[in-house]
């Protein structure tokens, strides 16, 4: 079985993690995003998988090369975007398809069974079967309702429910996962950017197009809320995965860390080649590879990306992402949520006039804010 993936976003919400890494060659867990979802298919029988990329696409290539275990890897570089639809195209214009072929977003770490929706597919006759979860905001989603018989009767791409009086007509949303016949490869314009949400399965409701609802694990991870999120999923074991074991806070450290009288823990990633120095603590945070922590700086709930220096007794705060090569200057504080560029430095109370800057305590910086 064919699979074309996504993988050709610029990530913009996760940046700015996807400045510098696209997203599907993003460390999640430790490994590349995208080699737990080539896992996934391939346990479908998946044996081949298109990789259509566009932003950063070498990248993307130099990370995952040309095979995943069983699956052979094949990219389809787009010269601009083409949206969600026109990578289909333009892999059916390039090399052809098969007859029935996969089509899946590249940012979503599931469990879906294929199996089942391709099984559903074959017996509904359809053109096109889109897998389907249900969530409890659908905001940030697609909106499919369905009749009984998996019909789809509409396909409303990220409608505000706020916005509106009507409440949202379904909790059902699409999974971007799609077993497809050829046929609606060749439905797809060519030569220009072309959306699966916004154009072609609104036109094809009432003409093939079906839903199957699966109940497994899923989650996009485009957002870092999300990404986090999915990262304790993936330490807890609430989503299958071929993870070494973790220790016993749930952690994973990988080879060549060092971490001697650090406290590592709850649910953390330490990429490969982590230092986090005696009385630093990391809680909840994933750090990628050769990160550096200082002796009694505290990370919790961030992610920090490769090479980034925490230095000692500094703070980083919930939901802060730092990007790659950022430095956080000693005692300084990155605020919750806060974005730190690649390659810039966070300094000592940024704001503090001048005069006051030093010494400072760490709970003195804090209340500048
Ligand atoms: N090759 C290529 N070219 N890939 C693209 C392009 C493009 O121009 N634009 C987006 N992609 C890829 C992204 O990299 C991602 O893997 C996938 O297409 C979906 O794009 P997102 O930007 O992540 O979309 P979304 O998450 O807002 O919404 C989509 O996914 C939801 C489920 O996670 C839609 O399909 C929704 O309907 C769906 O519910
Ligand atoms: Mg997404």
């Amino acid at each position: 079985m064919q699979a074309l993936i996504l993988a050709g976003g610029q990530g913009t919400r996760l940046r700015p993690l996807t400045l510098t890494t696209p997203k599907p060659a993003l460390p999640l867990a430790g490994r590349p995003f995208l080699t737990f979802m080539l896992d996934w298919l391939a346990g479908h029988g998946v044996d081949e998988a298109i990789l259509s990329c566009g932003f950063l696409a070498e990248e993307v290539a130099a990370v995952l090369g040309d095979r995943h275990g069983t699956v052979r890897l094949r990219y389809v570089t787009e010269p601009e975007p083409l949206g969600t639809a026109g990578p289909l195209r333009l892999a059916l214009d390039q090399d052809g398809l098969e007859e029935q072929v996969l089509v899946v977003n590249g940012d979503v770490l599931t469990d879906i069974d294929l199996g089942a929706q391709l099984d559903f597919h074959r017996r509904a006759g359809a053109l096109a079967t889109l897998a389907l979860v249900a969530v409890e905001d659908t905001s940030a989603y697609g909106l499919v309702p369905t009749a009984p018989d998996g019909e789809v009767e509409g396909f409303l791409e990220k409608v505000d429910a706020g916005a509106s009086a009507d409440p949202a007509p379904t909790d059902r949303v699409n999974a971007g996962a799609y077993v497809l016949e050829r046929s609606v490869a060749e439905l797809v314009p060519p030569g220009r950017a072309v959306s699966f949400e916004r154009e072609i399965f609104p036109s094809l409701v009432g003409k093939g197009l079906f839903g199957h609802l699966d109940e497994g694990y899923w989650i996009d991870i485009g957002t870092p809320e999300r990404y986090l999120e999915a990262t304790r999923d993936l330490l807890t074991g609430a989503v299958k995965s071929s993870l070494p074991p973790r220790d016993a806070t749930g952690s994973l450290v990988h080879p060549g860390c060092r971490t001697e009288g650090a406290e590592v823990g709850p649910l953390s990633v330490l990429g490969e080649s982590c230092v986090v120095e005696p009385r630093a603590r990391v809680a909840r945070s994933a750090l990628h590879r050769r990160v550096t922590v200082g002796a009694r700086a505290a990370v919790d709930g961030a992610v920090l990306a490769d090479g980034v220096s925490v230095g000692e007794g500094a703070h980083v705060e919930p939901g802060a992402v730092l990007g790659k090569g950022a430095t956080v200057a000693p005692q300084a504080r990155v605020e919750a949520g806060a974005r730190i560029e690649p390659g810039t430095e966070v300094r000592l109370a940024d704001r503090r006039p001048a005069a006051d800057a030093a010494p400072v305590r760490v709970a003195e910086s804090r209340r500048d804010g």
